[in-house]
Parts: structure tokens; C-alpha cells; sequence
């Protein structure tokens, strides 16, 4: 596995003729959310870029930026055991040079849900993941679909801005007793994670549910939510969308997703699930 850590490296890096590239972006920590993302683009291209960069214009002032988990010398080891053919690990240096003043913005769709308690944050994801494509230029991108509103936010961008590269979205991968892998698990303390557990478990609960023939999404998020508070989280948003647009819905049908952010302690949780 090659290491690249300088911009002109990666950009004059010269892939073989007809090689089909994949890229799972990641802000490192890596667990095996982000390895079965290496492994789906391992098995369906010839070469495999990973890139591990926690990008700041993506956290708000009061969040985890300072403390968001760090462990480059074991996601390098993970990476090569797996196969990946380069890792690109940019600086802050080099992916905002100063003054910075250019920026994506998904308009809309960046203002729901998760938008609305972290504002600035998907205008950040969308910037920095148009700047890795620039850098990369793979085929194709993974990515997971816990980050459901990022997922759909990023397939929007590609599509506006004819960009040729194709998102692959790969199912969330969970803990045995559900709860959605992610790096801030890790901050859980033993308590808060059997409070965590309680997101997937509403999920699959609402899933019964629809499946025994409720169709009311106001009663669903309304028994989600409280669900949830009585579980001891602290719900941020429980919302009902068109998994195509994030458009809240009022019935359920086939592109019926429920989505969901919660504090357990300081650590703000999401999930979702199609219905
Ligand atoms: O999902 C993430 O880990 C990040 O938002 C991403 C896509 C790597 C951009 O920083």
C-alpha cells in the first residue's frame, strides 16, 4: 500500500489504462463500517483509494473536532491487510489554503434534519468530498448508509455538477445488538451504550409496525420518539422521508425511510432504516 500525502502526488498519479478506481473517503478511526466499504470497492475494482482526513470545515464551533478519535498508525495497518492499493492522507494546509473562498453547497437539502442542528456541516461534506473526486478522480465512490442525509446530499451534488463519478451506497453494518458502527460509539460510556441501542431497536420496531399495517407516519414518529426519551435518549429528530429526496412523508410506501438523531450523554447518535 502506498502512503500519498502530498497534493502533487496525487495529482500526478497515473492510474493503469482501463482500471476501474474506487474511493471510500473516511475521517480515519476505521471500523469494520468502513472496512466492508474497502472490501465492496476491493471486490468491484482493479484499484482501491482510501483517504483519511478530518475535515474541520465540517464541525461546528461547539463540537468534537479537538476530540474526534484519531489512530492513523492502526487504520494504516488495517488498509494494507486489506489490500488497499493507496492512501491518501492530505493537511489542512493543503486542502484549505488560505484565504479559503470557494465552497459547494447542496442548497435545501443541507438545511434539513441534520442541517438543522449542525448548520455549516453538510456545506463542509460536500466541499471537501468534490475536492477529493478532483484529487482522486475514481469511478466509483462507497459509502455507508448510516450518513443517510450526507448519502443523498453527495448523489444530489454529483448530479448538478455533472460529475462522472458513481456513489455506491453499502448497508449500515451494526454491533451484534444493533447499534450502527461509528467512531463516536467510542465515547459511549458502559451505560450510554445500552441507551444507544435503543435507536436501532425503535427502528426495527417501526419497521414491525408498517409491516403489520400502520401507515400513519405521524403516529410512527410520535411512538418513535417517545420511544426513544423513555429509553433515556434525548431525540434531536425522528423524521419519515422519500429515501429518494428526504421529503417528509405523511404515508408510508416502498421509499419510506425513518431517520433519527439522539443525544446518549454528550454524543449525538443517528440512524435510519427503510420501512
Ligand atoms: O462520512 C464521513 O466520514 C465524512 O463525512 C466524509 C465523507 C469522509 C467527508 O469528510
Amino acid at each position: 500500500m502506498k502512503q500519498i500525502t502530498s497534493l502533487a502526488e496525487m495529482q500526478a498519479l497515473v492510474y493503469p489504462a482501463d482500471a476501474k478506481i474506487g474511493f471510500v473517503p473516511t475521517m480515519g478511526y476505521l471500523h469494520e463500517g468502513h472496512l466492508s466499504l474497502v472490501e465492496r470497492a476491493k471486490d468491484n475494482c482493479d484499484i482501491t483509494v482510501v483517504s483519511i482526513y478530518i475535515n474541520p470545515t465540517q464541525f461546528g464551533a461547539n463540537e468534537d473536532l479537538s476530540s474526534y478519535p484519531r489512530d492513523l498508525e492502526r487504520d494504516l495497518e488495517l488498509l494494507d491487510s486489506l489490500g488497499v492499493d493507496y492512501v491518501f492522507i492530505p493537511t489542512n494546509e493543503m486542502m484549505y489554503p488560505q484565504p479559503y473562498l470557494t465552497w459547494v453547497n447542496v442548497d435545501e437539502y443541507s438545511e434539513l434534519y441534520c442541517g438543522q442542528s449542525r448548520p455549516g456541516h453538510f456545506r463542509g461534506v460536500a466541499t471537501i468530498v468534490f475536492k477529493l473526486l478532483n484529487l482522486v478522480r475514481p469511478h466509483y465512490m462507497f459509502m455507508g448508509e448510516k450518513d443517510f442525509q450526507q448519502l443523498v446530499i453527495l448523489q444530489k451534488m454529483l448530479a448538478d455538477l455533472n460529475h462522472p463519478c458513481q456513489i455506491i451506497s453499502c448497508p449500515i453494518v451494526r454491533e451484534e445488538d444493533g447499534l450502527a458502527k461509528s467512531s463516536r460509539n467510542s465515547y459511549l460510556s458502559p451505560e450510554e451504550r445500552i441507551v444507544a441501542r435503543s435507536l436501532s431497536q425503535t427502528l426495527l420496531q417501526m419497521k414491525a409496525m408498517v409491516a403489520a399495517g400502520y401507515k400513519d407516519a405521524t403516529q410512527l414518529i410520535k411512538i418513535a420518539a417517545s420511544n426513544l426519551e423513555n429509553n433515556g435518549a434525548n431525540v434531536d429528530y425522528v423524521e419519515l422521508i422519500d429515501s429518494r429526496n428526504l421529503r417528509k412523508q405523511t404515508e408510508i410506501d416502498d421509499h419510506s425511510r425513518m431517520i433519527m438523531a439522539a443525544f446518549v450523554g454528550k454524543t449525538r447518535l443517528i440512524d435510519n432504516m427503510l420501512l
